[in-house]
């Protein structure tokens, strides 16, 4: 089965919820037209990240799923009959998350929150606390990280153990090795990765774009630039990530040796 991905790769503007929304619809109305039916939108797409402060990250986080982003993404999502995933800044109750939300053809389907916070953002979320999901569609099957999960193994690794072939990966990187990082969860779990990195600049952020899609070699089927907004497509074969071999003796899955991995499931302080 060949699928065609996309990731989306842009700027969103901080604390402008209804600019926001307009500018994830024009890219998603892209995606769409170049085919793809499998759309990745950064993380924290409907509310910029480096927030001055709780209180600035409060006025511009919606609840999911009946938040104006959430309703103008199912929308799109309903009608192209496409799956959609993007980074939320969400609002529950009186707390917030560093949230994606995973939109299909017949609406909301569900929503992850980011495990591991990373730097400032300790000071303005909660951790996640919902358990690493797959969802199964008909033709494949998906599950998400956000950003900064990329430096914990684990993720990738647990999602592929759950049936993942495709890990959806809204990101705003800062740091210059998470698309490498990506290559390797892609090639270590024989998946394929799609990041869908933001660019621009706030404050003192840089935001590193060259949004990626992987194959399960670890090879970078699409690459997006450093700084434009754009959206990036590859076609991809799913049935390469159901194949675990990776020569005719090993596979990457049924050669693993659990008994002697114990200590990944201590907490080590
Ligand atoms: C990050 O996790 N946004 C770097």
């Amino acid at each position: 089965m060949k699928l065609r991905v996309a990731a989306v790769q842009i700027a969103p503007k901080l604390g402008d919820l209804e600019e926001n929304i307009v500018k994830t619809c024009t890219f998603i109305e892209k995606a769409v037209e170049q085919g793809a039916r499998l759309i990745v939108l950064p993380e924290l797409s409907n509310s910029g990240y480096n927030f001055k402060n709780r209180q600035q990250a409060l006025e511009c986080s919606e609840p999911i799923p009946n938040g104006p982003t959430i309703k103008e993404w199912e929308k799109l999502a309903r009608r192209h009959s496409v799956w959609i995933i993007g980074g939320i800044n969400e609002r529950y109750e009186d707390k917030l998350y560093n949230s994606a939300v995973i939109l299909g053809p017949e609406g909301y389907v569900g929503k992850y929150r980011k495990l591991h916070l990373f730097a400032k953002e300790k000071l303005i979320f909660q951790p996640g606390d919902l358990q690493l999901e797959v969802i199964r569609t008909k033709d494949f099957a998906f599950g998400v990280m956000i950003c900064f999960d990329w430096a914990f193994p684990e993720v990738a690794r647990v999602l592929t153990l759950k049936g993942a072939e495709i890990v959806c990966h809204p990101a705003n990187l800062v740091l210059p090795y998470g698309q490498k990082a990506m290559r390797i969860r892609a090639l270590e779990n024989h998946i394929f990765t799609i990041t869908a990195n933001r660019v621009g600049k706030e404050e003192d952020l840089t935001f590193t774009g060259q949004s990626q899609i992987a194959d399960v070699k670890g090879e970078v089927l699409a690459k997006g630039s450093k700084s434009k907004e754009e959206v990036i497509i590859a076609k991809i074969n799913i049935e390469e990530a159901r194949d675990k071999k990776i020569t005719p003796y090993n596979d990457l899955i049924k050669d693993r040796r659990p008994e002697f991995y114990s200590l990944l499931t201590a907490r080590i302080r």
